[in-house]
């Protein structure tokens, strides 16, 4: 192995084994907090995502409310405009979060985003919602991301 592999291996262990939080803005997460977003790999920020890889998303909230389902709600906001954005699961019950969701309980938002090779190289901001029973956001969060 010389010197530049090693480099580069070691560049992606520690993309890997070193969660770095996300700064993030909160968009009006009115049935829950939220305290740390992880975003791996994500070694500086805005984060670069990758085409035709996945990066891993975890989220930790506090929750307000009892809720038996959750449902992730994921746009790209390009120029302004919301996109839909479509994740494989958008089932917050089957992403790391124990349901039924118990009031003043923290949990841990688990999934992975996958960036298509055919999205544009542009920079965009995620917003990341998980919605109650009543449709209430148990987080919403907003974070800058560019796809590279
Ligand atoms: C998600 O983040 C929390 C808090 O930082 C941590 O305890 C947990 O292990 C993380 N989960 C994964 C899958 O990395």
């Amino acid at each position: 192995m010389d010197s530049r592999t090693g480099l580069i291996v070691l560049l992606c262990l520690m993309g890997f084994t070193w969660a770095v939080p996300v700064k993030f803005l909160d968009c009006g997460s009115t049935s829950g907090k939220v305290s740390i977003v992880d975003i791996n790999p994500c070694p500086s920020q805005p984060c670069q995502l990758h085409k035709g890889q996945s990066s891993s998303v975890n989220v930790t909230f506090n929750s307000g409310v009892e809720s038996h389902t959750a449902t992730a709600v994921v746009h790209g906001i390009i120029a302004g405009v919301p996109v839909p954005f479509a994740i494989p699961n958008a089932d917050g019950c089957k992403s790391g979060i124990q349901c039924p969701i118990q009031k003043q309980q923290i949990y841990h938002y688990e999934t992975e985003l996958p960036v298509k090779s055919e999205y544009p190289s542009i920079k965009l901001v995620v917003e990341w919602e998980l919605r109650d029973d009543n449709k209430n956001d148990l987080f919403c969060i907003r974070f800058p991301v560019q796809i590279v």
